[in-house]
This record gives structure tokens, C-alpha cells and sequence, in this order.
């Protein structure tokens, strides 16, 4: 079955530094695809391109089967949301949401109908007489939304469209967009850089840097097995720990950086495939704490710990003075600070060259 939306070799520049390189995508009919990333990926240059509003240098996108490539951004029926992009001040908000529609010359009745559809659907219907001015935030952006949808896009196009509500808003905002789109059906892809919307929200997510889609899967794939050590270092709150380990020629015994360790468990395990130095991420989650050195563990010192309200974070100086920072996310009692702790690794996340940053070896 060939993709709803399909995004071939897509690339832009602008002057010398790339936007976007080659970017290779396709989106099921119905799903919900955040893309994520740090500022400057190229996430809101891929929108602008799959809207219309902007010309990619070159590549192909198709939606249901049809070259849009070239197709003006009126004719692509394509919605979209802007972070900062307003309501038009100066309209109230029938006039807003029929914004679209009168472009497309719907008007009457059927102008109304759909209006009144796109307002109910977002709960806003006895809002429609108000200015935007006599909005709160959060119904500013339902506004925006319903003025997306009712034009009946073929694609809803988010970009950070929760970045600018407060964060009680932006949660209930968040689950009513993903109740929104599970009514409507609509193809959606939004853009965020908040990797917390992108997981809970999205079917699947992109993670991009740099101009380019490093990883592409479902919010669990992209969590338990990050295919680099950016996505590792990326996702999670906080990300996880990367510590650079190298095999010393005796069987399972290695260092992390210049001090010695000798891993225990599915850790030894996974380790014994490595032959060269790499990168190993270890989720703050998955680690604990112990006054007492078991098999395994790498000794440390606490430094600080952090309440997070029901967990705490303790950052573990490993090692000596001066070693790396490890993180451990616990419900579980921890000691005062200055206390020396072992860390206890029980999972390891991914395994990354140390040049490149990709795995060295999948973990499956
Ligand atoms: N009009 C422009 N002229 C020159 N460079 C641009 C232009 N628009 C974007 N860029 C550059 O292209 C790259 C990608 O920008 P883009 O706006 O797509 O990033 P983004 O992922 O949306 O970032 P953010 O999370 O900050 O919104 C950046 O390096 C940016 O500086
Ligand atoms: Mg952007």
C-alpha cells in the first residue's frame, strides 16, 4: 500500500548552510506524527515546504497519490497552525474560522455549517461572536485549529502550537489536540521541540538534527532503543547518561574512561560484544543506588540531589574528583550528599560508536 503522504529526497539550502538534506518520509493516512528536535533541525522548514508556503530546492512530496510539489499552498488543502500566527485581530471568531472557507469562495449556509462544525469541535461554539481579544490563550489556539479544520484539510500541519500556554494549559490543550485528531481522523504532523508532547502525543515521532530524520518509530522505539547518541542523549527527563567504556583485552573487564570496572549481569552480557571503545547510555531510571559495592556497581560520590516530588535525582560524581556526573532517577531513599554510593547499572539503552554516534550494535 503505498503512503498517504509521501516526502522524497527533500532538501533545502539557504545560501550555504542546509536547511534540510534529503529528507525521506511517509505518513500513514490517520496518523499522528510529531517531529522533534533542537532548535534550527529544519522542523518548521519542512512544514513550510509541505504547506506550500515555501519552495523545497529539490525532492518530491505526493499526498494521496498526487505530485503537490508544485501545487500553489491554496489549492494543497492543507491546515495550518502557527506558533505565533494570530487570529486576525480585527475579526471576531466566525470570521476567523471562516477565514479559509471564503478564500476558497465557500460562503451562506455552507460557510455557516461548517463554521458552526469546526467551533463545536473544539468546544468553542458559543464563541463565535467574541474578538480574539476577549480570548484566553488556550481558546486563541482552539480558534486557530478550528480555522484549520474547517476548511476539511487533507493534512493538519501543527507547528508549536502549544509553546506559548502555560504549562497547566498546554496539558489539557495537549490531550484535547490527540482527542481532536482520534475524532477527526485528520493526518497530522506537528512540530515540536518538547519531546514529553511528542511521546505522549504522536503515533510516531521524527527526531531530526541538523536538517536530517536521524530516527523515525513509535514513541516506545525511539524511548527504549535510540538508534544514536543524540537520540539518547535527546529523549528522556533527564536524558541518559553516556559513559565512553573500552575493553581492556580481558574478558569482561573494561574501563569508563581511565578507571577500571567490571560489569555483572545482562550488562557483562551485552558488553561482550564489544570490541572497540563506545559510548554506552544508561537511563537514569533504570539505575540505583547502594551504600554497598555489588557485583557490577561503579563507585562514586553524591554530589546533590534534586526533589522532583515523588522521585529525586541524584547526581553521583563517579569515581575520583572530578569524574563524570552520573544521573539516577529513584523513588527510593537516598543519602545525604558527600556520601559515597555505588551506582548499579541494570539495563543498558544503547551502545554508540564513539565517532559517529550510531549503534554499534542493536540491542533487540
Ligand atoms: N529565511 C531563512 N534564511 C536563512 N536561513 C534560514 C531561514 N529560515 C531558516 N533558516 C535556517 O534553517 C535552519 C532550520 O530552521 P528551522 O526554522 O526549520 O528550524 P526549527 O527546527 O524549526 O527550529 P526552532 O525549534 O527554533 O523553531 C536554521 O539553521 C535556520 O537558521
Ligand atoms: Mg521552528
Amino acid at each position: 500500500m503505498s503512503a498517504y503522504l509521501s516526502i522524497r529526497n527533500v532538501a533545502k539550502t539557504y545560501g550555504r548552510s542546509i536547511a534540510l538534506n534529503r529528507i525521506e518520509m511517509d505518513v500513514c493516512r490517520g496518523e499522528f506524527l510529531a517531529l522533534l528536535g533542537p532548535s534550527g533541525s529544519g522542523k518548521t522548514t519542512l512544514l513550510r515546504i509541505l504547506s506550500g508556503l515555501l519552495d523545497a530546492d529539490h525532492g518530491e512530496i505526493t499526498l494521496e497519490g498526487r505530485n503537490i510539489s508544485r501545487t500553489p499552498a491554496w489549492e494543497r488543502d492543507i491546515g495550518l497552525v502557527f506558533q505565533n500566527y494570530a487570529l486576525f485581530p480585527h475579526m471576531d471568531v466566525r470570521t476567523n474560522v471562516g477565514f479559509g472557507l471564503e478564500m476558497r469562495r465557500i460562503r451562506g449556509s455552507e460557510a455557516a455549517r461548517r463554521i458552526d462544525e469546526a467551533l463545536d469541535t473544539v468546544s468553542m461554539l458559543e464563541f463565535g461572536s467574541r474578538m480574539p481579544s476577549e480570548l484566553s490563550g488556550g481558546q486563541q489556539q482552539r480558534i486557530a485549529i478550528a480555522r484549520a479544520i474547517a476548511i476539511k484539510p487533507r493534512l493538519l500541519l501543527l507547528d508549536e502550537p502549544l509553546s506559548n500556554l502555560d504549562a497547566v494549559l498546554r496539558q489539557s490543550v495537549r490531550v484535547e489536540l490527540r482527542e481532536l485528531h482520534d475524532r477527526t481522523g485528520l493526518t497530522t504532523i506537528m512540530v515540536t521541540h518538547d519531546q514529553v508532547e511528542a511521546l505522549t502525543l504522536s503515533d510516531r515521532v521524527a527526531l531530526m538534527e541538523c536538517g536530517e530524520v536521524l530516527q523515525i518509530g513509535s514513541p516506545e522505539d525511539l524511548y527504549q532503543r535510540p538508534a544514536s547518541a543524540f537520540a539518547a542523549s535527546f529523549l528522556g527527563s533527564p536524558p541518559a547518561n553516556l559513559l565512553p567504556v573500552t575493553p581492556v583485552g580481558v574478558p569482561g573487564e573494561f574501563k569508563i574512561g581511565e578507571m577500571p570496572w567490571k560489569p555483572a549481569g545482562s550488562v557483562a552480557e551485552i558488553l561482550a560484544r564489544l570490541t572497540h571503545p563506545a559510548n554506552i547510555a544508561l537511563r537514569p531510571e533504570t539505575l540505583s543506588l547502594s551504600e554497598n559495592h555489588l557485583p557490577g556497581s561503579i563507585p562514586g560520590k553524591l554530589k546533590a540531589v534534586e526533589y522532583m516530588g515523588g522521585e529525586r535525582l541524584a547526581h553521583v560524581e563517579i569515581f575520583d574528583e572530578g569524574g563524570p556526573i552520573v544521573l539516577v532517577r529513584t523513588a527510593a531513599e537516598i543519602p545525604e550528599p558527600g556520601t559515597k554510593v555505588f551506582v548499579v547499572p541494570t539495563v543498558i539503552t544503547g551502545l554508540y560508536d564513539t565517532e559517529n554516534g550510531f549503534e554499534v550494535c542493536r540491542l533487540d
